[in-house]
């Protein structure tokens, strides 16, 4: 990133630099504090695309003038990634005056402004990264986050470069009917011969990753939206011919989340046009290009026919994330890519935000402290450990993690919390007005935070800057007729940050009295020092202690607890989330006593048994909340309590306590499947709670009492009248050695063959299977003629399915890791960036017993020795292994 420092090329060089085009051995890293501003502006961006599957020729023209704010240059860095310029213009003559330094073109310019015009020349359909320009079924789109625009054209590929952009497209009119890009479009036309042209103009100034285009043969679903201070915005939702009915969603998804960011956060939309293309070939969820958000289609159609109702909750979130981002990226965007957390982790808030107002907000909390704890913790835990905002990377798209995603989203929830709503609010009104239109860092949005609020963050910055989740010692003791809470924290050490400092943690907490059943009041205590007390007056000898509320904090609470005491919070606590906590608590400290042969462990069983119990019963919460307290905590999780963990044998005690709730419980849990299935259809949150229970009621049904799990999944499956009973049902069946099994996986190929969404869910449900032969199953459906590695969803269905099955990829001979160092090995040369996402699984060697750590680290080794792997992959082995 020290582009002030690149030494200036003398005038007139031959067209090639010297240094042989290879890569290096070793990637360079990328420093933050190495940050320059660029030497140059780049005011406007005119581009003009002719448009083939082919062969596209993209002609830039860029008006640049110098950056009075940066160190002065005469040399014009302009990104590149697999281009040759077919012909370089300075102020309309062709010139020598540029050389290649690896990829990147550099220019020397004599005076303050020119206007550089560059043309190139790119085979789209040869595109498998998906990055830049690409053909996917027959269309052309592209994907520029985060340096994708210089496999485009060479431009400074940075974000902190920001431009308005004109674009005009041509092609052919029955290959690609429609033609869009950012902005609105001014202009359009038919020739010559079969062509067709449009013209877009974007006034709003952003950096290249927010550019798009895209040109295909797709039918629309249009609506509008009328914004709060009464302006029309088009809306418009692009699927290929077919999947239009299956778009409502995702339009009543976007209304609702443009009316949400008006009200909660004062945020309009600012353009006449919003539009949303859909396409099945996408290496991540969605895009937020200004004006021109291109999804993922797992991401955009839904219908009860095909998606569960977890896919309609993951569309109207994805959803309204790529909305939100339109002021939480785009119109304040990030000034390097080390600040991704600005952007990324405040829209995930905005977004969780969002989906708790649209449904269960308790429901909602649990779900993503499900994800933050079964990805983040063992992410934070390990060799890849960063901060939210890293202090280096070789690849930045390694750095699109849980950590700067999730743990980002946690660090602005905790400002919330210990701001309040109403004044987050105005911290967070107070950095949209001072940043509108700029490139801004993490370090200006706690700047705006503290002067929006009042509050003081200086120690609070710690956590952007240090990796690790913290743990937090608790005691609760009696002092006469009062509590004191004494808290110590600890935050463990990570690669590269050995030492670490205390950070403010915010705790919501409440006192309860187990004897009368008395539920004290909440309170907000901060941990500010590496230890704290707190006096609560007016606490009896049965006090109960609820701790870390609503997960205030992504921390880890340690505390010796009476299991009565958890029993108690499991049932009356009056914070959803500290019932599901407890329940969670109960059953990790069971489980993790089986594995260590703990003798006490049959009592802890007995105990969840009657928690069990009671919430399967309990009339006073919904069958959604009763649905997440059922989900016993998950294999990953539980290694992660442990240094070494053995997979065996922690798969045998989940699965073993499993079974026996459901023996002592089959009356209940049958009894609840049935009441379940009278409920009615339709999508609220009561039939769409009773779906949930349904299926969790066959999950533990399945352990306990195969042959009855069996029946009652294939009586679910032929009944089924939605995607969500019909998966839940398969899923059972998956796992299950029974004669019921293979017909009805069968009947689900053929009933949606054709359909590449519900196939991936066909792989994906075999692949995440608990039956004995899982890693037979796969290698078979390697070999399905369905199967292949150039769509990252379908890879991603069979084999991060397969990453994510703790038995099977565990499986003791280490055949399990063979097949994901295979796969890394396969899909690098054709996709980097999904094949380094293979990576992190394997990486974890060092939290396993030392037979299987050395089957992981073997396999990291052959991949690390292959010859010419990617950045990407190169990044991510050589840390796991470093
Ligand atoms: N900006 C990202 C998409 C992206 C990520 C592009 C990495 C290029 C590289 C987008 O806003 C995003 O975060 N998408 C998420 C989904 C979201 C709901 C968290 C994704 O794609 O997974
Ligand atoms: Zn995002």
């Amino acid at each position: 990133m020290d582009l002030a420092r690149t030494p200036a090329t003398p005038d007139g060089n031959p067209k090639m630099a010297d240094v042989p085009p290879i890569a290096p051995a070793t990637p360079p890293l990328i420093r933050r504090e190495d940050y320059r501003p660029f030497a140059w502006a780049i005011p406007q961006v005119a581009l003009e695309f002719d448009l083939g599957l082919d062969s596209t020729t993209v002609r830039a023209r860029l008006d640049v003038t110098r950056n009075p704010a940066a160190e002065p240059s005469p040399v014009l860095r302009l990104n590149g990634d697999g281009l040759q310029p077919a012909e370089v213009l300075v102020d309309g003559e062709a010139v020598s005056s540029w050389v290649m330094e690896g990829a990147d073109l550099l220019l020397t310019l004599p005076g303050e402004a020119h206007q550089v015009a560059i043309t190139t020349c790119i085979d789209p359909s040869a595109n498998s990264q998906l990055m830049g320009l690409y053909a996917s079924g027959g269309m052309l789109c592209t994907q520029c986050e985060a340096e994708g625009f210089r496999r485009i054209t060479f431009f400074p590929d940075r974000p902190d470069v920001l431009s308005t952009y004109r674009v005009r497209m041509s092609g052919d009119r029955d290959l690609f009917p429609v033609l869009l890009s950012n902005g609105n479009l001014t202009a359009s036309g038919r020739g010559p011969d079969a062509l067709h042209w449009a013209e877009w103009h974007d006034p709003w100034p952003k950096p290249s990753y927010l550019f798009a285009l895209v040109a295909g043969d797709l039918v629309v679903n249009r609506d509008s939206f009328t914004t709060m201070s009464g302006r029309e915005v088009q809306l418009g939702i692009f699927v290929r011919a077919g999947d239009e009915g299956r778009t409502a969603h995702a339009m009543e998804s976007l209304k609702r989340a443009m009316k949400w960011d008006e009200e909660v956060f004062g945020r309009e939309y600012d353009l006449d046009t919003f539009n949303i293309v859909a396409v099945s070939d996408f290496n991540m969820g969605a895009m937020e290009n200004k004006g021109l958000n291109v999804f993922n289609t797992k991401y955009v159609l839904a219908d009860p026919d095909t998606a569960t109702d977890g896919d309609f909750d993951a569309v109207e979130g994805v959803i309204a994330h790529e909305y939100f981002h339109n002021w939480s990226g785009n119109r304040v965007t990030c000034r390097d890519w080390f600040q991704l957390s600005l952007k990324e982790g405040f829209t995930v808030l905005r977004d969780q935000l969002f989906s708790q107002d649209m449904g269960s907000a308790a429901v909602k909390r649990i779900e993503d402290v499900r994800v933050l704890r079964s990805v983040q913790f063992p992410e934070d835990s390990g060799p890849l450990a960063h901060s939210i905002r890293p202090d280096s990377f070789r690849e930045i798209s390694n750095f699109y993690t849980a950590t700067v995603y999730n743990k980002g989203a946690e660090v602005i929830r905790m400002m919330r919390t210990l701001a309040g709503p109403e004044k987050f609010r105005a911290g967070c009104d107070l950095y949209f007005e001072r940043h509108d239109g700029e490139a801004a860092t993490c370090e200006d949005f706690i700047r705006a935070m503290e002067d929006g609020t009042g509050l003081d963050l200086a120690l609070f910055r710690r956590w952007y800057s240090q990796a690790g989740t913290p743990q937090v010692e608790v005691r609760l003791e009696q002092d006469g007729g009062q509590a004191v809470l004494s808290l110590k924290q600890t935050v463990p050490p990570t690669p590269g940050q050995e030492l670490k400092q205390p950070m403010p943690i915010p705790l919501r907490v409440a006192l309860h009295d187990r004897a009368t059943g008395r539920l004290g009041a909440e309170s907000l205590i901060v941990l500010e020092g590496a230890q704290g007390s707190f006096v609560f007056p007016d606490a009896g000898p049965d006090t109960v202690l609820s701790i870390n509320r609503g997960f205030s904090a992504p921390v880890i609470i340690r505390r010796e607890v009476a299991p009565q005491d958890l029993v108690f919070l499991a049932a009356h606590d009056d914070d959803p989330f500290a019932r599901y906590e407890a329940m969670q608590d109960l059953v990790v400290s069971h489980l993790l006593g089986v594995v260590r042969g703990d003798p006490s462990a049959p009592e802890g069983r007995a105990a969840i048994g009657e928690v069990l119990r009671t919430v399967v019963a309990d009339t006073g919460i919904d069958d959604l909340m009763r649905g997440e307290l059922m989900i016993l905590p998950g294999e990953s999780y539980l290694a992660d309590q442990l240094a070494q963990a053995d997979p065996s044998a922690i798969h045998a005690a989940r699965e073993g306590l499993k079974g026996w709730l459901a023996r002592e419980l089959e009356g209940e849990l049958v009894a609840l499947h049935q009441r379940a299935c009278a409920a009615g259809e339709g999508f609220d949150a009561a039939p769409r709670g009773a779906r949930k229970v349904k299926t969790q009621a066959l999950v533990f049904l399945a352990a306990g009492n195969p042959a009855l799990g069996a029946e009652m999944a294939a009586a679910q499956y032929d009944a089924a009248t939605t995607m969500t009973d019909r998966q839940g049902a398969l899923m059972v069946l998956a796992g299950l050695n029974s004669p019921e099994r293979t017909g009805r996986l069968l009947d689900f190929y053929n009933r949606h063959k054709g359909n590449a969404l519900v196939i991936d869910k066909w792989f994906a449900l075999q692949a995440q299977s608990l039956h004995p032969n899982a890693i037979e199953h796969v290698k078979a459906l390697a070999r399905h003629p369905d199967f292949t590695l150039r769509n990252p969803n379908r890879a991603r269905s069979l084999y991060m399915a397969f990453a994510g099955n703790p038995s099977a990829f565990h499986a003791p001979g280490g055949e399990g890791y063979r097949m994901i160092a295979d796969t890394i090995l396969a899909l690098d040369p054709l996709n980097p960036q999904t094949a380094a996402r293979f990576a992190p699984p394997l990486g974890r060697w060092r939290r396993f017993e030392p037979g299987r750590a050395a089957l992981m680290r073997a396999e990291l080794e052959r991949v690390a020795a292959a010859p010419r792997l990617s950045r990407d992959t190169y990044e991510q082995v050589s840390r796991s292994l470093g």
